[in-house]
């Protein structure tokens, strides 16, 4: 089921700073290059079976999501050949307009608890094909209203409206939102990350979303006694690429 290995960035380049997209023209390079591998795997299949809502998920907070989801859109809509949306449905942390440095404005939680139309929650990032739904005010309690027709006749007009669709989740464990929508979505891509997450949680979200909705495992950071294998064969690489 393993689909791509992320390297931990700090690794790579000590004293760095971590700012995985600048800005939706800039993309860091050292990301860039890493999702376009990424970006073809999921491409390929995709296409195969026609999959529009893919969400990015992980047992744990903390394990990189946001990051992956983040950079899998831009990657996706840099090649031109998709329209793509980028919605986050973490509620409870909100990052993708944080991360993106969106100003303060409107979300989902606008239009599914309050009178916000649809339009005015869709906005557009700098680069061309890319859309992007921030949270919006933050609310506590949104499983019910991810179980709702509200959000299924949403989620379902953006099917028509864009080539695909990736949502950031919050963790799986912790909160039943990401299950909640688990029917809705056609496919999940799960993080894990190294020498961090406990195994058995691993084991128990990859259960509670069921095998059958996993397109696959993207593996966040490096096992200790992998990284003089990885400094050995890609860490030269790497360094190239990130500069
Ligand atoms: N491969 C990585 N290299 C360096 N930092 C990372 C990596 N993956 C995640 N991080 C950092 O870890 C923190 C958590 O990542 P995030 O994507 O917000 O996780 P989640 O959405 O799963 O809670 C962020 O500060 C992020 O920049
Ligand atoms: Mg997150």
């Amino acid at each position: 089921m393993k689909l791509f290995t992320l390297p931990d960035r700090k690794e790579v380049e000590p004293g760095a700073v971590h700012a995985p997209v600048m800005d939706m023209h800039k993309i860091d390079p050292f990301y860039d290059e890493l999702f376009k591998g990424l970006r073809a795997k999921i491409e390929y299949k995709i296409d195969m079976v026609d999959l529009r809502v893919l969400a990015v998920s992980s047992a744990i907070a903390g394990e990189g999501k946001t990051l992956t989801a983040i950079n899998l859109a831009a990657n996706m809509a840099s090649t031109g050949r998709k329209k793509v949306l980028l919605l986050d449905l973490d509620f409870r942390k909100p990052s993708v307009g944080k991360m993106l440095s969106f100003p303060k404005g409107p979300g989902i939680s606008d239009y599914l608890w309050g009178t916000v139309p649809k339009e005015e929650i869709i906005r557009k990032a700098t680069m061309p094909g890319l859309f992007v739904i921030p949270v919006g005010k933050t609310n506590s309690s949104p499983a019910d209203t991810l179980a709702g027709e509200k959000f299924r006749s949403f989620l379902q007009g953006l099917r028509s409206q864009f080539d695909l669709v990736i949502i950031d989740t919050p963790p799986v464990l912790p909160v039943p939102d990401a299950v909640t929508i688990s029917e809705q979505v056609d496919a999940f891509i799960m993080l894990f990350r190294l020498s961090y997450t406990p195994h058995h949680l691993f084991r128990k979200a990859l259960e509670e979303i069921g095998e059958r909705k996993i397109m696959g495992v993207v593996l966040n950071g490096e096992e200790k006694k992998s990284d003089k294998y990885y400094s050995r064969y890609y860490g030269h690489y790497y360094k190239k690429v990130a500069q």
